[in-house]
C-alpha cells in the first residue's frame, strides 16, 4: 500500500540549541515521530543527551511520537527515567544486555510504563538473535549504519535484515513496526521500503537542508 510509510526525523543533526523549531518545523512537514538517539559515551563513543532532553521535546510535543532509541548500558536501570520524562517508544539494544532475561525484563518494564517497546540490532547481529522476543515487540529497529553517529553510509546488509522481519511478522501474525536508522536517503529509503520497512529514521538528509519539506515528503510517498 502506497504511502503508508513513517518519517521519523533524528534530532541528532538538528540544531539541539534551537529544538522547539527543529521538531515543529518537521512535525509541519508530515513527521510522525521525532527520534531522539540517547548516547552514553560508553555503549557508542559518543554522548549525546539524556532524560531531560526527551522531557523538553515532550513538554512542547504532545502530538508527535517521541522515539526514544537508547544506545546505553545498563538500559534496564533508565528506562523509568526516560519514560518518565515523556518517552511514547522505547528501543533498546539487544547487544547493551547479558543475558536474554534481561532483554525480557526491559521490554515488559516499558510496556508497565505503558509505552510501546522497542529492540534494535546492530549491523554485526544476525536478525534470528531477537526471533525469542519479536511476540512482545511494538518495534524492531534494524541499525543499517554502526551506532554512535549521523551522517554514515548506508549498510546494505540491513535490507535482508528487514526482509527477514516482514516474512517472520507476515507468517507469525506479529504486530511490530519494522524501522530503519542509519544512511537514509531519497535512494537508500526507497529500498528498505520495497523490503518491508514502515519507519524510516533520518537525521542528516533532513536536518541541515533548507529543502527538508520536500525531502520528507518524498519519503513519505515511497
Ligand atoms: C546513529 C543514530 C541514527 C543517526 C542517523 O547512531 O542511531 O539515528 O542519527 O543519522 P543519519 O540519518 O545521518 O545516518
Ligand atoms: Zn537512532
Amino acid at each position: 500500500m502506497m504511502g503508508k510509510v513513517i518519517v521519523a526525523p533524528s534530532i541528532l543533526s538538528a540544531d539541539r540549541n534551537n529544538l522547539s523549531f527543529e521538531v515543529a518545523k518537521m512535525k509541519k512537514a508530515g513527521a510522525a515521530f521525532i527520534h531522539l538517539d540517547v548516547m552514553d559515551g560508553k555503549f557508542v563513543p559518543n554522548t549525546t543527551f539524556g532524560p531531560e532532553l526527551v522531557a523538553r521535546v515532550s513538554s512542547e510535543f504532545s502530538d508527535i511520537v517521541k522515539d526514544t532509541h537508547l544506545m546505553i548500558v545498563d538500559p534496564l536501570k533508565q528506562i523509568p527515567e526516560f519514560a518518565k520524562a515523556g518517552s511514547d517508544l522505547i528501543t533498546v539494544h539487544l547487544e547493551s544486555f547479558d543475558r536474554e532475561e534481561e532483554v525480557f525484563e526491559a521490554i515488559d518494564s516499558i510496556h508497565r510504563h505503558g509505552l510501546k517497546a522497542g529492540l534494535s540490532i546492530k549491523p554485526a547481529t544476525a536478525p534470528e538473535a531477537i526471533d525469542a522476543f519479536l511476540p512482545k515487540l511494538d518495534l524492531v529497529l534494524v541499525m543499517s549504519v554502526e551506532p554512535g553517529k549521523g551522517g554514515q553510509a548506508f549498510m546494505e546488509n540491513s535490507l535482508d535484515k528487514i526482509a527477514y522481519f516482514k516474512k517472520k511478522r507476515d507468517f507469525c501474525g506479529y504486530s511490530y513496526l519494522i524501522e530503519v536508522d542509519g544512511g537514509i536517503n531519497a535512494e537508500t529509503a526507497k529500498r528498505t521500503v520495497e523490503a518491508g520497512v514502515d519507519v524510516l529514521v533520518a537525521g542528516s538528509y533532513l536536518y541541515g537542508h533548507e529543502d527538508y519539506e520536500e525531502r520528507v515528503r518524498g519519503l513519505l510517498e515511497l
